[in-house]
């Protein structure tokens, strides 16, 4: 473990927290997901899709009304940022084979950083509807729809707090094999950054998605300029959290981030408003913040639950139902994942927001 500590640091002793988040995750030779398929219940952790198609089907089935409200153009893009498995993609191409119209439109495309997922996914998924992107500004023919589940929390983010009357940042240092944190003086173009979304008044910690900011800038580009939006799904917050949301997940269990380097997931809570006012600032439309609950269910997962159980045997339809609940429960799921939507500015539609 020291070994691998001492090529993340790279000699260097104090680093700043989303250095240290993206070199433990995606650093080339020991980063977290270069190295390991961390999905499922023999992995560290299961994401929505990994615990029933049905997740998978209602995105498409949004997919299918989009390309509908965009007035059913001969060509569309699917891009899904982090894929992880790939079991969302498998998912959407089969439903979109019942809706032949849309399957001959659409192109989809896999935006994957780490070199061992993508190789997962092209193991897994062989169809010549699928193509891996890694400069999105290839795509450049028909309307882009953006779908990202668990994507943005898997962003680096850099953390502030207000120490006496300076703004300063949360750095990480190695000293003696061990990781601690320490604060500096924040630098003026970060403060800056706080200042434009109004996060100074944040009592205790502050986080800015850096990177994420940096990672949509693309995404709303494209947006902009083809037509189309983006659908977000993720584990997150619209009140100022004021606590260091950052969490460290090993074998379905959680432990503080300066253990395991480069050995356990590390992701962060999504501060949805900032996002919300960070599309409205790069020129796009913004729904209302829903969660997972409310829009897998005006999707009509449950209709679609009852349809595909009514044959089933007893065993079958109980784990089908325990599924679809620990998606839609409050109690799991349902309420603290939630959805956001950024569209164009011309685009009328708003299922399931309005
Ligand atoms: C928590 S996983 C979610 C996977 C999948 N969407 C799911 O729900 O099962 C995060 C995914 O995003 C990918 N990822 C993280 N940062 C990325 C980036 N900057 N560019 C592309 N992919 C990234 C990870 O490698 C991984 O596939």
């Amino acid at each position: 473990m020291p070994k691998k500590l001492d090529k993340i640091f790279n000699n260097s002793k104090i680093i700043s927290i989303d250095l240290y988040l993206k070199k433990v995750l995606y650093d080339k030779n020991y980063g977290y997901y270069q190295s390991k398929n961390p999905f499922g219940a023999k992995g560290d952790f299961v994401t929505a899709p990994n615990i029933s198609n049905l997740f998978g089907e209602m995105i498409a089935i949004w997919f299918v009304s989009f390309w509908e409200s965009l007035n059913k153009p001969k060509t569309i893009n699917f891009v899904e940022l982090g894929p992880g498995n790939g079991d969302l993609c498998l998912i959407l191409l089969k439903t979109l084979k019942s809706f032949p119209s849309v399957f001959d439109a659409v192109n989809i495309f896999l935006y994957e950083k780490s070199k061992k997922l993508e190789k997962i996914q092209k193991k897994r998924i062989v169809s010549d509807k699928v193509n891996w992107v890694k400069n999105l500004n290839k795509i450049q023919k028909g309307p882009i729809v953006f779908f990202g589940n668990e994507f943005l929390d898997a962003l680096p983010i850099k953390q502030f707090k207000k120490i006496n009357n300076d703004i300063c940042e949360r750095y990480v240092s190695l000293k003696k094999n061990k990781v601690e944190f320490i604060y500096k003086k924040a630098l003026k173009k970060n403060i800056n950054k706080l200042k434009k979304y109004n996060l100074l008044k944040t009592l205790g910690i502050i986080e800015y998605p850096e990177n994420g900011f940096k990672e949509l800038k693309i995404v709303c580009n494209k947006i902009k300029k083809m037509n189309g939006g983006a659908l977000f799904i993720d584990y997150g917050y619209e009140k100022e959290k004021k606590v260091s949301t950052l969490q460290s997940v090993k074998k379905h269990k959680f432990y503080d981030i300066r253990k395991n380097t480069g050995n356990a997931d590390i992701t962060s809570l999504i501060n949805f408003n900032l996002y919300k006012k960070y599309f409205y600032s790069e020129g796009l439309e913004v729904e209302n913040v829903i969660n997972q609950s409310e829009f897998l269910q005006k999707m009509g997962i449950l209709e679609r639950v009852k349809l595909i159980s009514d044959k089933m045997e007893r065993k079958r339809k109980i784990d089908l139902y325990s599924r679809v609940q620990r998606l839609i429960n409050p109690k799991m799921m349902g309420k603290n994942f939630k959805v956001i939507f950024a569209k164009n500015k011309k685009s009328k539609f708003s299922l399931p927001f309005k």
